[in-house]
């Protein structure tokens, strides 16, 4: 059923600073986008059914802009090192068992049933080098109905040889093979080129990648100045670049004509932030990942002041949760910390805007997505927060930041990706 009218207390952004309430009031859904939101039901709609959800809360599903799926099994270990050091500790010695298609299916149908069960409707996802596990994580999603993009993941240095591409020729061919193969085969995912880092890709292998995007036009997603080590290698790695970015922007692989998503950028410079701002690269905002690896504070407010375009991101298993409820709220305590301890001239961020982030924000990276504005594909979540009592009297606006605050996913009642109802 993709035409119908839904029912309840809407809550939804109509830009980054204005947050829209309506209580008690309907949504047209046709042909899986909105057709329009109203206060009362107009007579040419009487006729359709009617989803009502009573006193709950609706509100725009979410897009999880980054996150590692092989990560989601140490999800909440690990949090004793800086970015480098865990992932030669932790990361690479768990991605290195998705070769075992049978522990790929375990570890793979638990982040599926995870993610399905959140209010992520949309996510932007790294499997690992691996096609085979690769393609079954893409098959897991697109028969959950989740509408996502994901990478088989490229690197050939600096990891052990257990998780390296055997050569630069291999890495590429299975990259290409991957994507033929992937492209069209389902109906709700689709591959997106994905270089780990610069540190991870030799010189050669990111101008192959670079070669593979302009003969498929698919997207691109790496991470980019998460981290001050990390920083320092690139310039060793590639002395002649300005900055990560136009290390990034040298290879062909950081946007302008085509869709890129860049994990991170906690320490981007303003040039490296005009050039993002300049190729449309969105920046994927990983707050409790950057506090747990110790890698420090986004000025996010700042990016969204200057134009820039910015998403919400778990990045399990640097972050611990795949909900991006808590996504949110990590993002507001953070920039909170920011403004007190370190920078005054970026304040910090509203609830507003950390519900933009995490709907219309991301959501952007797929289209009109992430908001219930006529003609926006129709994601939604339905959220019973009966079970978070009160006895005081509370505005939907005041349910909704609660909702949030005291995130959790067993209020989930209902979710809807383009119209189509995929839990409940
Ligand atoms: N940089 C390169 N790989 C990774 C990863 O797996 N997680 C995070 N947070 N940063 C990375
Ligand atoms: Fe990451």
């Amino acid at each position: 059923m993709k035409t119908f009218v839904i029912k309840g207390n809407l809550c939804f952004s109509r830009s980054m600073d204005e947050l829209v309430l309506m209580e008690q009031s309907y949504i047209v859904v046709e042909d899986g986008r909105v057709a329009g939101t109203f206060r009362t039901l107009p007579e040419r709609y009487a006729q359709l059914p009617v989803l009502d959800y009573g006193d709950r809360l609706i509100l725009p599903g979410m897009t999880d802009l980054h996150v590692h799926a092989p990560q989601f099994a140490f999800r909440g270990l690990g949090m004793d090192m800086e970015l480098l050091e865990w992932l030669n500790t932790y990361t690479f010695p768990e991605e290195s068992k998705y070769k075992e298609l049978d522990y790929a299916d375990r570890a793979y149908g638990s982040f599926v049933g995870h993610l399905l069960r959140s209010t992520t409707t949309r996510a932007a996802i790294f499997a690992t080098i691996h096609v085979p596990a690769t393609e079954l994580l893409m098959q897991k999603l697109d028969d959950a109905g989740l509408s996502c993009y994901v990478g088989k993941v490229n690197m050939n240095r600096n990891s052990p040889v257990y998780l390296r591409e055997i050569s630069t020729n291999q890495a590429l061919r299975d990259t290409e093979r991957w994507l033929c193969e992937t492209k069209e085969r389902y109906t709700h995912v689709k591959p997106i080129l994905t270089p780990r880092f610069i540190p991870s890709c030799t010189d050669d292998l990111m101008y192959g990648l670079a070669r593979l995007q302009a003969k498929y036009d698919v997207p691109v997603q790496s991470h980019l100045s998460e981290n001050y080590s990390e920083i320092a290698w690139i310039r060793e790695l590639c002395p002649r670049s300005k900055h990560y970015g136009d290390a990034y922007e040298q290879f062909g692989l950081f946007g302008g004509g085509y869709p890129c998503i860049m994990a991170h950028c906690v320490h981007s410079n303003e040039d490296e932030q005009a050039l993002m701002k300049k190729n449309g690269v969105f920046i994927a905002h990983s707050p409790e990942s950057n506090m747990n690896l110790a890698s420090g504070v986004a000025p996010v407010n700042k990016f969204l002041d200057n134009g820039l375009r910015v998403g919400l991101a778990t990045d399990v298993a640097g972050g611990s949760h795949e909900s991006m409820l808590r996504a949110m709220t990590h993002a507001i305590q953070a920039s909170k910390l920011r403004w007190r301890l370190y920078d005054q001239a970026v304040k910090p961020l509203s609830f507003e805007r950390a519900f933009y982030l995490a709907t219309m924000g991301g959501g952007a990276f797929f289209g009109n997505v992430g908001s219930f504005l006529d003609g926006y594909e129709f994601d939604a979540v339905v959220l019973d927060d009966a079970s978070l009592d009160h006895p005081q009297a509370l505005s939907v606006r005041a349910r909704l930041e609660r909702a949030a605050y005291l995130a959790d996913d067993r209020n989930l009642t209902a979710k809807f990706v383009a119209g189509q109802k995929i839990l409940g």
